[in-house]
């Protein structure tokens, strides 16, 4: 694994600016060049968190310290170069901010991602549906926790869910534990495949972001390639569908009849995994979401009532 934290030299823009310069305002500026010309996506961002996460202040009021004499804080210089060399962010800064919470991630975990926020909301959604027709502690599933991103929002924004969440990596569970403990959240180290064969038949919702990249496309972004790790992004199988598969296929089994599921996957993946729920005659109401720039990254479905003999 990359060491994240690497001792480097500041960063040089070609003309042999640094972001030492004599403000914190020049130093930011000087940043931002630094960033673009290393190919990173937002760089006037990056710069401005980084010199946030040194100085704790907010970026409100970075801005404002940015307009006036306002010193370079210690280390921004080093930070810059960690970004340059396509570190991600979040691995800088310790830090991912995911709905409402700040979740501890850094080498070994998924960084969790804003497309996944909307996949939350369809969760808050169907379990307010659920407490409002009289359910009064809905249980509730994550397969493939990561960092814990969806089942500690789960937790966090809907107190009366008894919530669970299931991570294989031992650094990805290590994490999640980290993230979780403190919401209540109840979490194995396990297979998606089979675990909690307890709950099986008992749980109202079972959610799931599983990994689902095609093997041979490797993402291009350094961020995602070099550094989320692997049994976070390819599904398996040329189509990278086995662990989608599977994870419907442990939702079936978990759900009560009538339980709700609900996957992020590709938007290119959308009409094969709303065949593959229909192929199995086990799902009822399957449906496709859009995430906030249009694309359809999530379905979901409601698992059928037995017909009564
Ligand atoms: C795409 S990441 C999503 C993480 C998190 N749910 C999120 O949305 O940010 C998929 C996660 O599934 C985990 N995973 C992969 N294979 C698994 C398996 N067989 N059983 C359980 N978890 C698995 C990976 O380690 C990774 O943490």
């Amino acid at each position: 694994m990359t060491s994240e934290h690497t001792p480097a030299g500041p960063a040089q823009t070609p003309n042999g600016a640094t972001p030492d310069g004599a403000t914190l305002g020049d130093a930011v500026r000087a940043a931002v060049q630094i960033l673009a010309e290393a190919g990173v996506p937002s760089p006037r961002v990056d710069a401005e968190l980084l010199a946030e996460h040194l100085l704790g202040v907010g970026l409100g009021r970075l801005r404002a310290m940015m307009l006036g004499d306002a010193p370079v804080p210690e280390g921004y210089a080093e930070l810059v170069a960690e970004r340059a060399r396509r570190i991600p962010l979040q691995h800088i800064t310790g830090v991912a901010h995911f709905r409402y919470l700040q979740l501890a991630v850094g080498p070994g975990v998924f960084i969790p991602r804003p497309e996944t926020e909307s996949v939350v909301q369809l969760v808050i959604d169907r379990l307010e549906q659920l407490v409002a027709s009289g359910v009064r502690r809905p249980r509730v599933v994550d397969l493939g926790t990561g960092s814990g991103a969806i089942a500690g929002s789960v937790a966090h924004e809907m107190p009366e869910a008894e919530v669970h969440a299931v991570e294989f990596s031992e650094f990805a569970h290590a994490w999640a534990a980290k993230n979780l403990q403190p919401l209540g959240v109840s979490l194995i180290r396990g297979d998606l495949r089979d675990a909690l064969p307890e709950l099986n038949g008992t749980v109202d919702v079972v959610v799931s972001n599983p990994p689902y990249i095609p093997a041979e496309a490797i993402p291009n972004e350094p961020e995602v390639a070099l550094h989320d790790p692997p049994e976070a992004l390819y599904g398996g199988g040329t189509d990278g569908m086995e662990l989608p598969t599977a994870a419907a296929a442990s939702a079936a089994r978990l759900l009560v009849p009538g339980g709700y599921f609900v996957m992020e996957h590709a938007e290119v993946q959308a009409a094969w995994i709303v065949s593959m729920l229909s192929r199995t005659g086990r799902w009822t109401n399957i449906s496709t979401h859009l995430d906030l720039n249009g694309k359809e990254r999530a379905t979901s479905a409601v698992l059928a009532v037995p017909p009564t003999e």
